[in-house]
């Protein structure tokens, strides 16, 4: 939610400032807004609303701001309706937020996240004679640095500092100060926020593609800590004031990674970058040909001791733990349990101190997960974050993190993302159930066969991508589809089904296949989508007579199943093939046939795929 940079160095800092904010532009895409100093003159402020594009050239690719600091911000609304007025930057000065140019302030932000408390710090601060020109809880919290910092005549550590222990909520903020030329200040709290330095220059973002064409070497700032940076340099400080040190991380990524490449959209280039991403994570937990789980600090003592798991996450992730439920009860035969973080959040939960946490998240910072993870982590459970994001506040918070390899993951809907965490479900699962003695010997050396052969069987599905763009063009304008299944292939059908909807606004439904008789079915009509996944051998039968009584109603059926399945096109109108795999790992073959459909779905709708109305790629408000 939201996309913050910053640049203080040698270089202009509007057109550093607009390369970053176009790479983190999949965070959130109302409006934009950059404010850039040049020297002690006051900070320029330019805002405009739509995609970043509209900033792009209102600022002629920022060649109209001159300054070598400055602050960056793409937004997606959550205090205000996208508007000039509630985009960022905010400023502390009684001004009209709209107008663009030379801001008389103390204080210029820009902000993601939520402030909780922001209506009752506005009153405080109207008491004091602050006005208001927008509707968001940004320029409360940039009104009340500037109330602090001129009450009590201190430096922007310490008013930053007062600030922090007044508001509620989750932020990663940004400043300049006016008597600090050459100077941001970052905070946060439960929100993304890296800062880089190389050299002379020093870059901060909420997310690394934005400065990985700069540097590599980054700061992971901590909850409630501040940092001061200048071209060049960087201080942190905590709650007190007191300066503190901080590890440099280097990012392995690839900075040609968070490019499209050649491809017209990010969504597509990850989906053909699976068989990489998978390739990777899989040789991340393979050592000498077994499976290693040593890099997640999970020793066998350890796994054998869980009686029981859960799983919490959100979207994609949490249909990952979906799948999971299957695969691990079924290989290791432990009891899983699986949850919407938002929903085991505040709930009353029984556990016991054998219980293993699992949260899964590409971002490692949905708002969500992360809760739920403090949650279990205050109950005294053991946690393990399965995730994608280096350095990510649920993986530096989790007993134990498996990373996942999918590299940076641009486009809003997740795919090679979901297809990584997959691999590392399969893994744990494997492995667990080999020490547990639930396999033997050449079982687990089987399994461990199948998951390699896994990348070169999506490439294959990948090279017939035709058919299914065929399909999709044709029934992209479908009024509802609904995705049926049973087992691991109701799993598959809910990731399916959250692709179409996603990216091409086509309502849909995922339903376990026997429970459609239960009330769904009463909306099956003529001509409605029925997609069935057939991907489990025991379930076949089944599936397909719940095909065949939507299509008694009038549906139209398309199948998704192995290759061999072929008695399947007696029911259904078009059948989609994947190469057979272990029933365990069909997730993963299945899935890719499914985004290919809802990509181009969206496409033909002539949607912007990578973007999708209303959405962004890290949740990190609830
Ligand atoms: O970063 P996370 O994996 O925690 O994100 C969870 C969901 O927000 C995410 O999977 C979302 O559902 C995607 N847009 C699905 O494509």
């Amino acid at each position: 939610m939201c996309g913050i940079v910053g640049y203080t160095g040698t270089s202009q800092a509007a057109p550093i400032l607009l390369d970053g904010l176009a790479r983190l532009e999949y965070r959130g895409y109302d409006s934009a807004g950059l404010a850039i100093r040049d020297g002690s003159e006051l900070a320029q402020v330019v805002k405009s609303t739509g995609k970043l594009r509209s900033l792009i050239e209102k600022t002629d690719s920022g060649r109209s701001l001159a300054g070598t600091c400055g602050i960056g911000h793409t937004r997606w609304a959550t205090h205000g309706e996208p508007s000039q007025t509630n985009a960022h930057p905010h400023v502390s000065g009684n001004c009209t937020g709209s107008a663009c140019g030379q801001v008389e302030s103390e204080v210029v932000g820009v902000h993601n996240g939520i402030i909780e408390n922001y209506l009752e710090l506005r009153d405080k601060l109207s008491r004091h004679g602050y006005q208001f020109y927008s509707e968001t809880d940004t320029e409360v919290v940039v009104k009340l640095i500037d109330y602090y910092y001129r009450k009590y005549k201190i430096g922007p550590v310490d008013a930053i500092n007062r600030t922090l222990v007044r508001v509620r909520g989750t932020y990663a903020l940004a400043l300049m100060f006016r008597d600090h030329p050459g100077e941001i200040y970052a905070a946060r709290k439960d929100a993304p926020m890296i800062i880089g330095v190389s050299g002379e220059n020093s870059y901060l973002a909420s997310d690394v593609p934005a400065i990985l064409n700069y540097t590599r070497s980054v700061y992971y700032i901590g909850n409630l800590q501040i940092a001061r940076v200048l071209p060049g340099e960087v201080h942190f400080y905590d709650l007190n004031g007191d300066e503190v040190q901080l590890e440099r991380t280097e990012i392995t990524w690839d900075a040609k990674a968070a490019e499209k490449n050649g491809f017209e959209h990010f969504m597509i280039k990850e989906i053909y970058e699976q068989p990489a991403a998978v390739r990777d994570t899989l040789a991340s937990l393979l050592c000498d040909g077994k499976i290693s789980l040593a890099d997640t600090g999970l020793d066998d003592t350890t796994l054998r001791s869980v009686s029981s798991i859960r799983i919490v996450a959100c979207g994609s992730a949490w249909h990952v733990g979906m799948a999971a439920q299957y695969i691990l009860e079924d290989l290791a035969q432990i009891p899983v349990r699986v949850e919407l973080a938002s929903e085991y959040r505040y709930r009353k939960v029984l556990s016991d101190d054998r219980e293993l946490l699992i949260v899964i998240s590409q971002s490692g910072e949905t708002a969500d997960s992360l809760a739920a993870l403090r949650k279990g982590k205050d109950m005294g459970i053991r946690t393990l974050a399965i995730v994608n994001v280096v350095g990510s506040t649920i993986a530096r918070e989790a007993d134990h993190v498996l990373y996942t390899h999918a590299g940076p993951e641009i486009a809003v809907a997740t795919t090679k993302a979901y297809s990584s965490q997959l691999i590392a479900i399969y893994c744990l699962a494997v492995e667990t159930a080999f020490m547990l003695g639930r396999i033997d010997e050449e079982a687990y050396e089987y399994y461990i066969q199948e998951l390699t052969s896994l990348p070169d069987k999506i490439t294959r599905i990948l090279e017939e991508k035709e058919r299914i763009q065929w399909f999709a063009s044709k029934y992209s304008n479908a009024r509802d589809i609904f995705f049926i299944g049973r087992g691991l292939d109701y799993a598959i059908s809910l990731e399916g089904s959250l692709k179409a909807k996603e990216i091409s606004y086509v309502h849909s439904e995922a339903y376990a296949a026997g429970e459609l008789k239960h009330g769904t079915i009463s909306l099956i009509e003529d001509n409605i989508l029925v997609i069935g996944v057939l991907t489990q051998k025991d379930l076949f039968e089944k599936t397909v007579s719940n095909m065949a009584e939507c299509k008694a109603r009038g549906a139209y059926l398309m199948a998704l199943t192995s290759y061999g399945n072929y008695s399947v096109e007696d029911s259904a109108d078009f059948t989609v093939y994947v190469p057979k795999a272990d029933p365990h790992f069909m997730a993963s073959l299945a899935v890719v046939p499914l985004q290919l459909f809802g990509y181009y779905s969206g496409v033909a709708r002539g949607l912007d795929v990578d973007k999708p109305r209303n959405l962004a790629k890290s949740v990190t408000v609830e």
